[in-house]
């Protein structure tokens, strides 16, 4: 097939919903698209679990803390099943990892605010997970084969996350008034943090109109930070919490929440690597890869031994 007949086979499945496949014809853009944000995706993953992971020892009770670690091994899990669908874009795993580890690829901001409190964990699972299944929902119908099925079993897990966290806080508003309080001081830290997950607003996002239009982006970030907002806004009020923005009104006429704009200088500084926790994050990272490299050694003395046994 000559480039033009695999460029109108390509646009045809895009336009027919058929996924695309692995071994299938892709443009180049399309398929580096994918594996950055993809890398993106797992990378935020895996950084994700520092924030939580530092509470499992410090979990009120035994019930929180079997929760707690089960959620924290699914966001492993998570990262693992997106990296292998990287890998099957071509990537090379160890690579897309050092890009994560030199600063070259990005994580999801989020993970460079620290989790002061344990209500902040409640907060995490309540709006940052919450905020993940906004997005991921959405990508369970992504153009690429491989990520959206990902997205299926990761979505299942994700609706755990998000209500292990509310449930988290519920107990708190209804404890003592200094739980509550706790609550509310969490939620005050998290929610701008949680809508600036969604990312730039569509006029200064850079990839967001190719991507729409290649099916791998299904909304744009106002879009799907609108649905947050206006999902999120009841559950407040169940729990008996003020969201930390006086604009914040429902909008008759728009039939939408109308709230303030985000701080963008901060959500840049910390894109750029000056949030909070950013240097903390990436040098454990690092430590991790660096303090597990006898596990690699062994692992791959040990399926050279198989395979050399298997030859004789
Ligand atoms: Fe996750
Ligand atoms: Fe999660």
């Amino acid at each position: 097939m000559t480039q033009a007949e695999h460029e109108r086979h390509f646009n045809d499945k895009i336009a027919k919903e058929i996924k695309i496949e692995p071994n299938d014809w892709m443009p180049d853009e399309y398929r580096q698209t994918l594996i950055r944000q993809i890398s993106q995706h797992a990378h935020s993953e895996v950084v994700g679990m520092l924030p939580e992971g530092n509470w499992i020892t410090r979990a009120p009770n035994l019930r929180r803390k079997a929760v707690l670690l089960a959620k924290v091994q699914d966001e492993a899990g998570h990262g693992l099943y997106l990296y292998s669908a990287t890998e099957t874009l071509g990537a090379d795993r160890e690579q897309t990892i050092d890009d994560l580890h030199t600063g070259k690829a990005k994580y999801s901001s989020i993970f460079n605010y620290p989790a002061l409190t344990w209500a902040d964990i409640g907060a995490i699972g309540w709006l940052v997970d919450g905020a993940a299944i906004m997005n991921q929902v959405a990508l369970c119908r992504t153009s690429y084969g491989p990520y959206a099925r990902a997205m299926v079993k990761i979505c299942k897990e994700e609706s755990f996350h998000q209500r292990q966290g509310y449930e988290s806080l519920m107990k708190l508003c209804n404890g003592t008034p200094q739980q509550k309080a706790m609550a509310q001081d969490a939620l005050n830290r998290f929610w701008w943090p949680a809508l600036m997950m969604f990312g730039p607003n569509d006029a200064e996002s850079t990839h967001s109109e190719q991507s729409i239009a290649w099916k791998i982006k299904r909304f744009t970030n106002d879009e799907l930070r609108q649905s947050f907002v206006d999902a999120t806004v009841p559950q407040a009020e169940i729990l008996g919490l003020t969201i930390p923005d006086e604009n914040l009104k429902w909008n008759e006429e728009r039939g939408h929440y109308d709230f303030s704009e985000i701080n963008w200088d901060e959500f840049w500084q910390v894109v750029k690597g000056n949030g909070p926790c950013n240097k903390e994050r990436l040098a454990a990272r690092i430590k991790a890869k660096e303090e597990g490299l006898w596990v690699r050694e062994a692992a791959n003395a040990f399926a050279k031994k198989r395979a050399m046994k298997k030859s004789a």
